[in-house]
């Protein structure tokens, strides 16, 4: 089998570290990839939003099967483009990744199929934005419509930075056409759990849960990043919360998407919050997350490949998804500065990793044969163990293992969920 990969990050790394553990994998390319998925994969400098470079460059190898992990490529449609051209694809179609390109699209989704998520509100007129958050109570959450880098969201806690932040996304355009309209939407409070989900339209088969760690720094404080950070599962998430999930969100959310005429087959990413009334949806990904596929995909016992197959040939059933007990943790090493201003560069040291560790490279170049620093998140660091408390511990003790200069991590990832554990 040969198989294309788009996108460039840890995420993807995981998941082609997760593939080549199928024997008939003969070969992986990765479009544009890193300086690390370079030890795995074939990288070429083909940009995820170049669509018809993608598909010159399928032409051309001829790939058995494509996966498409990252946001972009799947609303532009290069899962059409590739199966328009014979390449059996891992990913939604552009019809049905607009459950993420559109926040708009999803909450008139959530409220025709009755799945539980925040009361909102819809504005294209900054003006009449401004005339409902002048009465409304806060904080309150606003959100640009489209795709943001994972930025939409808000919170704002008066009316001066309400009104400041509709005018940065509706008029200042911040998040470009993005922003051209806005969700005004109710804070919801609860612990927030990430499940990630294999589905071929019909079938949806939850992976095991995670929780991330979005802010910068300790305690969850400092600014939003892409994730410093991940454990799974999730303590929160219990048997009886996962069954309610499923019937009031996993399930009717597959149903109401066909019923839309838009099936959607891959990889759908629930994030959720566990509010006093119930799991309520915050978003939905039409992809694996970053950096919860890190810590997902080490624990899955089953072969990656079959079930993708499954997923894109609508043969999907509960059994082929096994995960292994036991625990996972990802520490990210970023570079300081990050989420503003930071240097690349830097030679990283890598050390051997052990059983049950992985490096998993995210902002990376290859230069005369040393890996250098290219990102902001540099790579992630992952151990699994029996116990969430033997994964941290683990995690991070490959992490002190790791240099490169001005690296910067928080000390915490996991704290929260053991603490939840009662310590264990
Ligand atoms: P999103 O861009 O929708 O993933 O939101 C980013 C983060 O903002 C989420 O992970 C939550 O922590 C927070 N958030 C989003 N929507 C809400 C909400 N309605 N109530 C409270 N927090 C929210
Ligand atoms: N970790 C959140 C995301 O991938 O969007």
């Amino acid at each position: 089998m040969k198989i294309l990969v788009i996108g460039g990050g840890g995420r993807e790394h995981a998941v082609i570290k997760a593939l080549k553990r199928n024997i008939s994998v003969e070969k992986v390319w990765c479009l544009p990839g890193n300086g690390g998925i370079a030890q795995d994969a074939e990288c070429y400098p083909v940009k995820a939003t170049d669509i018809e470079g993608i598909v010159a460059f399928a032409r051309e190898k001829k790939p058995d099967f494509a996966v498409v992990t990252p946001d972009d490529p799947l609303c532009l449609g290069c899962v059409d483009r590739l199966e328009e051209i014979g390449v059996p694809c891992f990913g939604p179609r552009k019809e049905a990744a607009i459950i993420e390109g559109s926040k708009v699209f999803s909450k008139q989704l959530m409220k025709k199929y009755g799945i539980p998520t925040a009361d909102s509100a819809v504005f294209t007129d900054p003006d009449e934005a401004k005339a409902f958050l002048k009465t409304h109570g806060y904080p309150t959450v606003i959100k640009a419509d489209g795709l943001a880098l994972g930025k939409g969201a808000v919170i704002v806690n008066t009316f001066e930075e309400a009104e400041r932040t509709v005018e940065d996304m509706m008029i200042g355009k911040i998040f470009g056409e993005s922003g051209s309209r806005v969700l005004i939407e109710e804070f919801l409070t609860g612990p927030e759990v990430s499940v990630l989900s294999f589905t071929d339209g019909n079938t949806v088969v939850p992976m095991v849960s995670s929780m991330d760690h979005k802010r910068a720094a300790d305690n969850d404080e400092g600014l939003n990043t892409g994730g410093m950070g991940t454990v799974a599962p999730n303590p929160y998430y219990t048997p009886e919360i996962a069954d309610i999930c499923m019937k009031t969100i996993f399930l009717p959310t597959i149903e109401g998407m066909k019923q839309e005429g838009r099936p959607f087959r891959g990889c759908l990413y629930f994030g959720l919050m566990l509010t006093p009334k119930g799991p309520k949806v915050i978003e939905y990904n039409c992809r694996f997350g970053d950096p919860e596929t890190q810590v997902v995909l080490p624990l899955l016992e089953s072969d990656l490949l079959t079930v993708m197959q499954a997923c894109r040939n609508g043969t999907l059933t509960a059994d082929m998804v096994k995960f292994k007990k036991g625990a996972a943790c990802c520490v990210v090493s970023a570079s300081r500065g990050y989420p503003k201003k930071y240097d690349t560069g830097y030679e990283i040291t890598l050390p051997q990793t052990e059983k049950d560790e992985y490096i998993y490279i995210a902002g990376a170049k290859l230069s005369d044969g040393k890996l250098l620093s290219a990102g902001g998140r540099v790579l992630g660091a992952v151990a699994t163990a029996d116990t969430l408390r033997q994964a941290v511990k683990r995690a991070y003790a490959l992490s002190d293992r790791i240099f490169f200069e001005n690296c910067y991590r928080r000390s915490d990832i996991g704290a929260r969920a053991l603490k939840a554990l009662g310590g264990k």
